[in-house]
């Protein structure tokens, strides 16, 4: 592999996409408050630029844009347009506030775009994408241009278009490899071409724009940076378009960890990735998938008794990022029915216990004996394994009535018995399950927060058994609940009582 190490700068601009490659996912389309929101996370993140919309695409777009420029002043705001005129002034338009701004412009550069999405030749392209920067021009100094399918065009054009389009005054240039196609050291290869046959090159920041599809969007934007990229264009959780986008996480934590290695840093504050992906996941409605790197649920979490071990002789011994470092405040080691009694014994110190080897032993099998029945052993558990309290089991379902159709308001009825005293309240809601959890909360009386709701089916007949996982917050801890049903908003009603039944207060 012929890497060029680029020596000069050392700084890998963060371009972020969320807004506009991850808000193009069906399902995870966001209002413009919620975009502010965002945002404003990614600026307190330390983004350089964030890509905030499309303008021409829809007013929505355009109003988030335009929103955005007000109230976020450090990153440079971008606004994505196609190689048209009538896309570059809405862009344009939409950034008149920003302080910093940047329209980023582009045109399919591959054959097969330039065949069958242009029906044109390459040679009209380049000459499209050269009159496309030249008229951003008028509007910003900050022009960025993207030559769509880049992973898959011929290099020799591709350089071609690079160089024509520097020389119209691009400041940065993209080459995304928009359908997931490239290997890393193929798209390095890529990247070393341009530097070293490109001659203007040097007038202008190369980024990188890589799609998942392969499962190498990661993997090819570090060895595009290692080539001498300095622009990697991501998403918080990896979204974006089918398969999605290189994460902003897993590059930036490369980068950080893999420090000596890459010599590369970014100006991103990593304490802000957790709670930013969190806040990502919950307006787009997107659940993280719970072993992703970095943020996913289980990606500091021990369960196996050998590596419980491990990590409490010494953090680093399973562990290569401190989750501190992420914003993870605390890491979990789980105790499951695979927990080792290391870890049975760190819980029971952190509770205040000391337990000689012999007692340890003896609440060891009884530990065990309890995690065979339930999937997690929580404080109020162990307590309870201590000999202090009945384990928590404060809420039991009684009752649950739901009326829902398209022509009635959905209310539900539910009734919780409550140290044997049955407790029962109504609420109507935006369907079934909101009702029913309106109802439980008029109970409990708790300010819990929903943070995580995921409906699936075990196989795929509407007959089958739903499997709902919840994650609530009540007061900054997370709790995580489980329930199955042939009804659905039972099956979620199963599993709100399982986090609340794990709240110990
Ligand atoms: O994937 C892609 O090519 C894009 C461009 C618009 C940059 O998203
Ligand atoms: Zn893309």
């Amino acid at each position: 592999m012929n890497f060029l190490y680029v020596m000069s700068s050392n700084k890998v601009y963060i371009f972020d996409t969320t807004l506009r490659d991850g808000e193009q996912v069906p399902g995870c389309q966001l209002n413009t408050i919620e975009k502010i929101e965002i945002a404003k996370a990614l600026e307190e993140l330390g983004v350089d630029v964030i890509e905030a919309g499309f303008p021409v695409s829809s007013p929505g777009d355009f109003q988030s844009v335009l929103e955005i420029s007000k109230v976020v002043s450090k990153p440079t705001i971008c606004a994505l347009t196609r190689a048209v005129e009538g896309d570059i002034d809405a862009a344009a338009e939409a950034l008149k506030f920003a302080k910093n701004k940047r329209i980023h412009t582009g045109i399919g550069v591959s054959d097969i775009h330039i065949k069958y999405k242009f029906n044109s030749t390459r040679e009209d392209i380049l000459q499209r994408a050269v009159k496309a920067v030249k008229y951003a021009k008028k509007f910003v100094d900050d022009v960025e241009f993207y030559g769509e399918d880049a992973g898959r065009a011929d290099l020799e054009y591709l350089a071609q278009v690079v160089e024509a389009v520097i020389a119209a005054g691009a400041t940065v240039v993209n080459i995304p490899d928009t359908s997931g196609y490239c290997l890393p050291d193929e798209f390095a290869q890529k990247i070393t071409f341009l530097k070293q046959n490109v001659k203007n090159i040097d007038q202008a920041i190369l980024a990188v724009h890589c799609h998942n599809d392969l499962g190498m969007a990661t993997a090819n934007t570090l060895a595009a940076l290692r080539a001498g990229a300095r622009q990697a264009e991501v998403t918080i959780n990896g979204i974006g378009e089918r398969a999605g986008n290189a994460s902003l996480e897993e590059v930036v934590m490369a980068l950080k960890v893999r420090k000596v290695v890459i010599g590369l840093d970014t100006d991103i504050n990593t304490k802000k990735i957790y709670p930013t992906s969190r806040l990502v996941s919950r307006l787009m409605r997107m659940p993280v998938q719970p072993n992703k790197a970095i943020v996913g649920r289980n990606a500091f979490a021990h369960s196996s008794g050998i590596h419980q071990d491990g990590v409490l002789k010494h953090r680093e011994n399973y562990e290569l990022i401190d989750p501190q470092d992420v914003g993870i405040l605390s890491n979990s080691i789980i105790l499951t029915a695979r927990s080792g009694r290391a870890a049975l014994d760190y819980h029971i110190k952190r509770l205040g216990y000391n337990k000689t080897r012999e007692e340890l032993n003896e609440i060891y099998k009884e530990f065990l004996l309890l995690a065979d029945k339930k999937k997690e052993i929580r404080d109020a558990d162990l307590l309870f394994l201590l000999g202090q309290k009945t384990p928590n089991n404060t809420f039991e379902l009684e009752i649950l009535e739901v009326l829902s159709g398209s022509s009635v308001k959905p209310m539900a009825m539910v009734g919780l018995k409550i140290k044997g005293e049955l407790s029962v309240a109504i609420s109507d809601g935006n369907g079934p399950v909101d009702a029913a959890f309106k109802a439980i909360d008029k109970i409990i009386q708790k300010q819990v927060v929903l943070e995580e709701f995921l409906v699936q089916a075990i196989t795929q007949g509407s007959d089958d058994v739903g499997k709902v996982h919840i994650q609530i917050i009540y007061k900054d801890q997370i709790y995580y609940g489980f329930g199955a049903d042939t009804d659905i908003v039972a099956a979620s009603v199963k599993a709100y009582l399982d986090a609340l039944n794990k709240i110990n207060d």
